[in-house]
């Protein structure tokens, strides 16, 4: 999970902790439902494919018991899916995974020093999983006087280095003299193929950095594209569950693939009645983080509820809850992380139920268990996870016998719907409306 940590924000979750646990007065009032109509996304001709990367979860090393109480979310070992594009940086081809949870995008560059927990690698030397990335010097040169770039994300992984100027190109589209990170000194957990990562969200998050959290924000790579006018200011992600092999230059038309399209809608089939849009909120929607500003900085949304019940049942056989719970589109985070008593019920509807499996530190089900029906409602469409998603085949314990359920419980935030949301939809990131909007995918 590739959502960038709020430093700042999480010493006042802790200091919040007691209020958190006491039941909280909800707004009653219901943002106004919106039909999704009305707004032109057209395919673009900026669509990149995007490959799929499945990796083996990692043996945990550090096995703990869920202790009563703590933060249940295992965060270390969940990150199995990697979705990797080509970037152009000045003229050299770096490939990189796709993060909608943060907005700095880095490049490492050697030599980098590489550093790990001793429990990652008992005895080894540590290994990032990083490739060679960017060679040479950015043409644009190092930006002089400004703070190292720092960044720690969710998953307990983090990147140091430098700022520096280059041209960063996707799809067709340059983003001149872009400002980006160089990294020389970083915990990470890649995939082996990848030697960075593209941040898609808003500037705001760049400003978080430094000892006090707040220098003057920078445009990212997309925000460039589209203030220069190269691109309306939307983007959108399609995300495919299943693996794609294929290098670069993938045959047209296949139905499997991912993409990323800049300013429009890739081409990708979805239910046309589908369409539902939501409001994106601001950095003050998520209160335990204890920002101030509603200035936007992720793509968090408010569902207009969760539905979940025994697999087959019909509409009236599903529980609804309404609670407006803020989440953020993450497609940096493999896994939807949901509130404890919510996703409770989604274990228990699992036909055995799920189960905790203290050596993953994750829930698991039986592999033939009948999978619940589990729904997020937007707008006036339910979007269903598929049994794939929930439940999912290609990720087991050691013994085979037990598949990882697709969503995870936390207490705190952020929570999230991740890829295995993210695989069902079609996902419109409008920033000049500052709305998301989404259309189910053709079952593929
Ligand atoms: C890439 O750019 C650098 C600096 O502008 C230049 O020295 C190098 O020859 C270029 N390489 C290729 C393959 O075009
Ligand atoms: C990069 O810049 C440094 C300092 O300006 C210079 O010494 C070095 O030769 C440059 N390297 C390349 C590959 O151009
Ligand atoms: C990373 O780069 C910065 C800026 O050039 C430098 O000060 C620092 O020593 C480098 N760190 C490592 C680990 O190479
Ligand atoms: C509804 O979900 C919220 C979290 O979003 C949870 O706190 C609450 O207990 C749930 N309500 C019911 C009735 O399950
Ligand atoms: C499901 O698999 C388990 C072994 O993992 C087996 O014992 C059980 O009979 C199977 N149940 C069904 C309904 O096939």
């Amino acid at each position: 999970m590739k959502t960038i940590l709020l430093t700042l924000a999480s010493s006042l979750t802790v200091a919040l902790t007691s209020a958190a646990g006491l039941p909280r007065e909800r707004d009653a009032s219901k943002p106004s439902r919106v039909r999704a109509a009305g707004f032109t996304d057209a395919v673009t001709r900026h669509v990149i494919p995007m490959r799929k990367h499945d990796i083996p979860p990692a043996p945990d090393h550090h096995i703990r018991r869920r202790a009563a109480g703590s933060s249940p979310t295992n965060l270390r070992n969940v990150h199995d899916v990697y979705y990797i594009i080509d970037l152009i940086v000045g003229n050299q081809t770096i490939p990189v995974s796709v993060d909608t949870g943060s907005s700095d995008t880095w490049l490492v560059q050697e030599p980098y020093e590489c550093v790990s927990f001793w429990f990652d690698y008992p005895g080894g030397k540590p290994n990032c999983g990083l490739g060679s990335g960017f060679k040479g010097n950015l043409s644009g040169g190092t930006i002089p006087d400004l703070p190292p770039f720092v960044r720690s994300y969710v998953d307990g992984t983090f990147v140091a280095g430098y700022y520096g100027r280059e041209d960063v190109t996707i799809g067709g589209v340059t983003a001149h003299n872009q400002r980006i990170a160089i990294v020389n000194y970083t915990y990470w957990r890649g995939d082996g193929q990848t030697s960075g990562l593209l941040g898609l969200g808003y500037p705001y998050l760049t400003s978080l950095d430094g000892a006090d959290q707040n220098q003057p924000p920078y445009d990212p790579v997309f925000t460039t594209m589209w203030k220069a006018g190269d691109i309306e200011p939307v983007f959108s992600i399609a995300l495919s569950r299943s693996e794609d092999r294929g290098v670069s230059g993938m045959p047209q038309g296949l139905k499997k693939e991912s993409y990323l399209a800049l300013g429009g809608l890739p081409p990708v089939e979805f239910e046309e009645g589908s369409w539902a849009r939501t409001p994106i909120h601001g950095m003050d929607a998520v209160p335990q983080w204890g920002f101030e500003t509603d200035e936007k900085g992720m793509y968090i949304i408010k569902p207009d509820a969760f539905v979940v019940g025994p697999g087959g049942s019909g509409v009236g056989g599903l529980a609804r809850n309404t609670t407006q719970l803020p989440v953020l589109i993450d497609a940096g985070s493999t896994l939807s992380v949901l509130p404890v008593n919510l996703v409770n019920q989604l274990y228990a509807a699992f036909d055995p139920p799920a189960e905790y499996l203290s050596s993953t530190g994750l829930f698991y089900a039986r592999c033939n268990a009948t999978v619940p029906t589990f729904g997020v409602e937007i707008g006036e469409s339910t979007f269903y996870i598929a049994p794939e998603d929930l439940l999912r085949q290609t990720v087991r314990d050691p013994t085979g016998e037990w598949c990882r359920v697709g969503v995870t419980d936390a207490d705190s935030p952020p929570h999230v719907l991740g890829v295995t949301f993210l695989t069902n939809v079609v996902a419109v990131f409008d920033v000049e409306h500052s709305e998301m909007r989404f259309a189910a995918r053709k079952k593929y």
